[in-house]
């Protein structure tokens, strides 16, 4: 007995001190410099490093043995990076989405303890708060359940620009405008990381479609990439340095995103000063040297042939040692960064219960009054509402893809009205209930990655309605609409609505109107869609967006006036489709021949869009071109009314100038203004737009007759434009008129400033043009 303990014990010191020894002749992350762990490494464990692992699907041979057998950390989530245990290098692990932390439920059959994560509001809501201290909060909400799972980065925000309404990821990005876009995600990026939790910036850059997303080439100008499909990344890292970047699947003038240096290390790194990695969007991308060569450092979610591909490169010394290398030092200083990395401990327990409180406040305040004619709402309580749609007991809460979330519940707008005390019609509520199960279950089955097709509307018949409008008073009524990833929108029976679902609008609207009750449409919707041949049949339109698990006791808290709605819209509503400025190039069309080798797991084709519109994209357009839309940008009504005082500026000569305005409630409620500036710039030089946002700020809840002076300074950089010729920031000399308001074009007020000669903000090069000649539209 005394005999085995010794040997026991021998046995464990020889292990023990053996273990030491490698990591006495291994430096090991954190404790030597960064130099010395790359200086230790094979050049095996840096393509190890620079290639991901944890996803299989769709192609699990592309995965080592080890890879496939390697226990996940986090189960659902989207990718790791591998470990390299002999120089203290731990693996990472990185989840969506923009709406919430995307992760399983439920681990295997264990549902002793769950993994649900809050679902919040999609991005778009988020936007249209125009509230960027909202937005943080939300973020520190989110980044707390990033940490709590221990996850190291959150692959969100998703940021490109609504170029077109029908754009399938539209839900998950902020705005046709890159300045809401880029504060809004700066604000984001900041609550998460405050948890000491990483987020990802995407899709890096011009990705503004789904189909034939890994092969679809986006033909912009330089001027357009500048200042609409760049502008918003630039003032997110400027502002706020996200850990990460993901460079996006579409091609950028002929040459896949993560491929292409001048944007990813001299305009990213170079010009705004990126100090984070470059992650690929999912399999992005055709040729791993090409992407190591270009600065994206990191391959997502990695193959064994790009593994292979990068050691024989080197090996062959067509990637140098010191690209590879460079990559490599990108990703270990961010390591350095993680709660991996620091080994913190993770409880699995996020809060949900306070979480969700933030995901009902922020949905109520991105929500958008459209229309309120004659006071209808807010609904009078307590009441009883005859509630229509299916959407109205299947809430939207988001979108699907990647930008969804396994949430715990939803909460529908018949289960909000009833927590508020409302009552509704159950057997009526039990019919819908019966139908929405019927015709889901008839619906073909689709992966969960992909949309199942709408159910349409359920047909009320007229002794019905009769007797609801009787009983009821007031009509609530929702339309909805989904998307998400692969896909993008359509015309018919999308951006427009359904047959089944004018002739519901048509009958309510008689029915009611008939008993001189009201009717209020909700817009359950990721995007716009088209209102102006049905708005003047209601008294009521209130976009609620997706607006999250808590969706439903959010637009209760609207419709009864609990909340003053202050959302203003951050992507325009037009009147028909074929006004948008891209509706004749959107999605684009695809072309002969197959696609380039790559990964191309989804069979996608060659495809080109060519963004001839240029820098006129949304209001820029409508404004410039004197096309009206249903809704302008940033238009919102409200239960008050505000008005606006004198509109001061520090100088009417032009370097710093500090413009404000006193904004007061006149109206009854107390309730929050949302102050845009807008600039109009002299027509001399480039082509402008009729006006151009350039800050802006929501006040507090101004009670009745209460003012706040907003302040906004500008400076030469937000007067720039960027000027293709000598490529570089320039402000043409002239009077600029500043222009404060409600929205682009209600202008409340308005003065100029001169700028005496040309200002060169700052001096760039000729990168990322286009090859073949574009004829932008022009004023
Ligand atoms: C999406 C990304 C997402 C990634 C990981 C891709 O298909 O485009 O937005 O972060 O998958 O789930």
């Amino acid at each position: 007995m005394r005999r085995r303990l010794l040997s026991l014990i021998l046995i464990w010191i020889f292990i023990s001190t053996s273990n030491l020894y490698a990591q006495v002749r291994s430096p090991q992350l954190g404790k030597n410099s960064v130099a010395e762990v790359i200086a230790a490494m094979t050049t095996e464990e840096k393509a190890r490093l620079v290639v991901g692992m944890g996803f299989v699907f769709p192609h699990p041979s592309l995965q080592t043995e080890e890879d496939r057998n390697t226990p996940e950390k986090v189960l659902g989530a989207a990718g790791r990076t591998h470990a390299i245990p002999r120089l203290g290098i731990p693996s990472l692990t990185f989840a969506d989405g923009p709406a919430g932390v995307r992760i399983n439920a439920v681990r295997g059959r264990d549902t002793s303890h769950t993994y649900y994560a809050t679902g919040f509001p999609i991005a778009t809501l988020l936007a249209s708060s125009w509230d960027t201290d909202l937005v943080s909060r939300v973020g520190v909400a989110m980044g707390s359940e990033v940490r709590d799972y221990g996850i190291d980065i959150l692959l969100a925000p998703g940021m490109n620009i609504h170029r077109n309404p029908l754009g399938g990821r539209n839900f998950e990005y902020y705005s046709e405008d890159p300045l809401i876009a880029g504060k809004i995600a700066a604000a984001f990026v900041k609550g998460v990381q405050s948890n000491g939790v990483g987020t990802s910036i995407k899709h890096f850059a011009a990705n503004n479609q789904e189909f034939n997303r890994f092969q679809s080439n986006s033909i912009v100008s330089e001027r357009a990439l500048r200042e609409i499909y760049l502008k918003g990344f630039e003032i997110a890292v400027r502002d706020a340095q996200p850990w990460a970047v993901m460079s996006s699947y579409n091609r950028i003038n002929g040459i896949p995103a993560s491929e292409r240096s001048d944007l990813l290390t001299t305009i990213l790194r170079g010009e705004w000063g990126f100090k984070g990695i470059v992650m690929s969007d999912w399999w992005g991308g055709t040729d791993a040297i090409l992407q190591m060569q270009a600065g994206n450092d990191l391959l997502m979610p990695g193959t064994v042939l790009q593994t292979q591909a990068i050691i024989k490169a080197v090996n062959e010394g067509v990637l140098s040692k010191k690209t590879l290398d460079q990559n490599v030092e990108h990703i270990l200083n961010m390591i350095l960064q993680t709660p991996s990395f620091r080994g913190s401990k993770y409880s699995d327990q996020p809060d949900l219960k306070a979480n969700a409180d933030i995901a009902r406040q922020a949905a109520t305040e991105g929500m958008v009054l459209l229309k309120n004619d004659n006071g209808a709402l807010p609904l009078a309580s307590p009441g009883k509402i005859a509630l229509f749609g299916n959407a109205s007991y299947d809430l939207i809460a988001g979108g699907t893809g990647s930008g969804n979330v396994n949430k715990k519940y939803v909460i529908s707008l018949d289960q909000g009205l009833l927590n508020a005390r409302y009552r509704i019609d159950e057997s009526f509520r039990k019919s819908y209930l019966r139908f929405m199960d019927e015709q889901k279950e008839k619906r073909p089955k689709v992966d969960a990655f992909r949309l199942p097709p709408p159910i349409a509307e359920m047909a009320v018949d007229a002794n019905q309605l009769e007797q609801l409008a009787r009983d009821a008073d007031a009509a609530v009524l929702t339309i909805g609409r989904n998307s998400g990833e692969f896909a993008d929108r359509k015309v018919d029976n999308d951006f427009n609505l359904t047959a089944t679902e004018q002739t519901l609008i048509q009958n309510v609207a008689n029915a009611f109107h008939g008993k001189g009750k009201k009717v209020v449409v909700v817009l359950n919707v990721g995007g716009p869609i088209e209102i102006a041949s049905w708005r003047s049949s209601v008294d009521a339109v209130l976009l609620a967006w997706q607006p999250g698990q808590e969706g439903g006791n959010a637009v209760v808290d609207v419709l009864t006036g609990k909340v003053n709605p202050s959302g203003r819209l951050a992507t325009t509503f037009p009147m028909s489709y074929s006004d948008v400025p891209s509706a004749k190039t959107f999605p684009g069309k695809e072309l002969p021949g197959v696609a380039p080798s790559g990964l191309n797991p989804f069979g996608d084709k060659p495809s080109e869009s060519t963004y001839d519109e240029g820098i006129y994209v949304g209001y820029r357009y409508y404004e410039t071109f004197g096309v009206k839309p249903a809704y302008e940008f940033g238009y919102g009504l409200s239960y008050t009314k505000f008005s606006y005082g004198n509109l001061k500026l520090s100088s009417d000569k032009f370097l710093v100038v500090t413009a404000s305005v006193p904004v007061t409630n006149n109206g009854k409620v107390s309730g929050k203004e949302v102050v845009q500036l807008y600039v109009s710039a002299p027509k001399q030089g480039l082509s402008k737009p009729a006006l151009e946002l350039k800050a802006f700020a929501k006040t507090r809840l101004l009670k009745p007759g209460e003012s706040q002076t907003i302040s906004f300074t500008l400076s030469p950089k937000d007067l720039a434009s960027f000027d293709p010729a000598s490529s570089s920031w320039i402000v043409d000399p002239g009077a600029y008129t500043i222009k404060v308001g409600a929205s682009s074009s209600q202008i409340k007020r308005s003065a100029s400033v001169n700028v005496a000669k040309q200002i060169v903000v700052q001096k760039s090069q000729k990168l990322l043009a286009p090859t073949v000649s574009l004829k932008e539209l022009n004023p």
